[in-house]
């Protein structure tokens, strides 16, 4: 080894040692006679000190050539220093320097390496490797390990199978776009990157596993979101024999394992929230409970005035904002244009202030007298200093404007903090949606949803009617984690792909091998995904998933630092049988 000791763990038991620290030069003070350098790696920083006294002249000499993030080997005595520093784990000693040896120079860095950086986003992705030498994303990429090794625990000692399933796989319609990988042996033939292991881990129960597990990655051709990343990982989880009523239990034990172990943060009984109720109440099927403000309906209470909006419109409903009654014009209208600009869908934003007085000023006066707006904020619980704000329109597209001018409230009036947790499960999810670009029902979770029994007759009256045996775990209104229990039997497996717009030929060409492993005795089944990056994220209490990737790509799904996706060169081009 080229070190006796790392640059974290020298204290003042060690005074007196001669040791060899290898490491990063951080930071150097030169003051003439006295010369400080901190060494950092990844356990820590330790201070080193020249003295024109004492110090040999040709290391002093040296020492004049270092510069920011040269790779040195410094051997010296452990020392108790004069001025400790209470902010540093080694801050009682300094290592007094007898040899030194540059193992490497370095140009300068384009930003500093220091808990607090300097430079840019893009710029640090370009650079991912010295941004990674940051002790904050060291810490990340850590913390991301101890959460690997937790989960694996836990699923482990609880039977599951870890099971690596393939990433060159066929590519099958539905969900996001794949991404897809010519093959040069079969000309004009694709494989496709998986957007999860699904189909996989339902043929492991057909085969018997009964439990498997993967930390598995997935690949996703979406639009980016702080939130998605093309390639990402889950926690992947299929049981065979269980219903959804074995499944969430199980897996909130498992979150709640995962928040202690990993947080010591103990989370109470996660509430179980239905889709509709999930959306008529907070405008979204993965609702923020760690703040209140729920969608009030008044849509009973709007009907009996000349107000031509309110009187057509499916649904009038609206939120309370507790002690924003004194908002100004400008607040207001800056409130209506981020409603105009989100939601085309809606009514313009109306607003009813109760004023300290108990008397109420509100864009609708001409319509509404102050007995029927009193009963409106009755309606919404509010009390003197309050605001209501009301939409108004169809009934989905007015309750998600109300759900994204809630989460903007919630970050403009700073409503909630990084460490609450508020979790909570949304369950039977509608199995289908109508998607109007393609005229046709596209699977809400994926094609292989079971449908609640009793909901099966309504897949040829009412299919959108058709609720699933599907449910999301959401933690602080990010989507965590996502599942249902299987269609494992054939016939119901096509009747649902009929109803999705496949024709005999398609199903048989597309799934036929999931069809024809239902035939041979597949168990019923169902599980779940978290996305481990998301997990991460949530547990860091960071908002962007990219601080827990080792190396992720750009807004643009672009790799910075590799500059990929990136052309290939004729000759490949020419083998892979692909014209551009
Ligand atoms: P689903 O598509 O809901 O389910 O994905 C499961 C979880 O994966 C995470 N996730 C993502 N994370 C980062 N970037 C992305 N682009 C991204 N997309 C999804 C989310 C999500 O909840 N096979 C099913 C699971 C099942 O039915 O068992 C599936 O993939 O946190």
């Amino acid at each position: 080894m080229l070190r006796t000791h790392t640059c974290g763990e020298l204290r003042l038991e060690q005074v007196g040692l001669r040791v060899t620290l290898c490491g990063w030069v951080q930071k150097i003070r030169n003051k003439g006679s006295l010369v400080w350098i901190d060494l950092r790696d990844r356990y820590g920083i330790t201070q080193l000190i020249l003295e024109e006294q004492v110090t040999a002249p040709e290391i002093l000499a040296q020492v004049q050539k270092l510069g920011r993030e040269y790779v040195i080997q410094a051997e010296g005595v452990v020392v108790e220093r004069s001025a400790k520093n209470p902010h540093l784990l080694t801050g009682d000693i300094e290592i007094e320097v007898k040899r030194l040896t540059v193992l490497n120079t370095a140009k300068t860095p384009p930003f500093l390496i220091e808990a607090e950086t300097d430079g840019g986003e893009e710029l640090r992705m370009e650079y991912r490797y010295l941004d990674l030498r940051r002790p904050p994303l060291q810490k990340n990429l850590l913390f991301r390990q101890l959460v690997t090794q937790y989960t694996r625990a836990y699923l482990e000692r609880h039977h599951f199978v870890d099971v690596e399933t393939p990433l060159l796989i066929k590519s099958t319609p539905g969900g996001a776009r794949d991404f897809v990988v010519p093959s040069r042996l079969h000309l004009q033939q694709f494989y496709a990157l998986p957007q999860s292991p699904q189909v996989f881990k339902q043929l492991l129960m057909v085969a018997g596993l009964d439990r498997y597990y993967q930390i598995a990655k997935c690949f996703r051709d979406e639009d980016f979101r702080a939130d998605r990343q093309p390639e990402f990982t889950q926690i992947d989880c299929e049981l065979s024999f269980v219903t959804q009523e074995d499944i969430l239990p199980f897996f909130e034990s498992f979150m709640k394992y995962l928040f202690e172990a990993t947080m010591q943060v103990k989370l109470d009984k996660f509430p179980c929230m239905t889709y509709a109720e999930a959306m008529q109440k907070y405008g979204s099927d993965k609702p923020d409970l760690r703040f209140g403000m729920p969608i009030v309906e008044i849509t009973h209470l709007v009907r009996n005035s000349d107000f031509s909006l309110f009187n057509q419109a499916k649904l009038v409903a609206g939120i309370c904002v507790t002690g924003c009654g004194d908002y100004t014009r400008k607040q207001l209208d800056a409130l209506a244009e981020f409603v105009k600009s989100h939601s085309l869908a809606t009514s313009g934003l109306v607003y009813v202030k109760y004023l300290l007085d108990g008397s109420f000023s509100s864009s609708v006066n001409k319509f509404y007298d102050e007995a029927q707006l009193a009963l409106w904020a009755k309606a919404m619980q509010a009390v003197p200093g309050d605001l209501l704000l009301i939409l108004a329109g169809e009934v989905e597209p007015t309750q998600t404007a109300l759900g994204t001018l809630r989460l903007k409230l919630r970050d403009e009036l700073a409503l909630v903090s990084k460490d609450q947790f508020s979790p909570l499960w949304v369950v039977d999810f509608p199995l289908l949606e109508w998607d109007r670009t393609t005229q046709r029902y596209v699977a809400k979770h994926h094609p292989f949803t079971s449908p609640k029994q009793e909901d099966i007759p309504l897949l040829t009256t009412a299919p959108e009617l058709v609720r699933a045996n599907a449910y999301d775990l959401v933690i602080n209104g990010v989507e965590v984690g996502g599942g249902s229990i299987r269609i494992h039997e054939r016939s119901l497996q096509e009747q649902v792909f009929k109803v999705l717009g496949f024709s005999a030929e398609e199903i048989k060409e597309k799934f036929g091998f999931l069809t024809d492993a239902f035939e041979y005795g597949a168990p019923p089944h169902g599980g779940i995904a978290f996305g481990f990056d998301r997990l991460c994220a949530i547990l860091g209490g960071e908002d962007s998933i990219r601080p827990f990737i080792a190396f992720p790509k750009n807004n643009a799904g672009r790799d910075m630092m590799m500059k990929a996706p990136s052309t290939i060169s004729e000759q490949q081009i020419k083998e892979l049988g692909i014209s551009l």
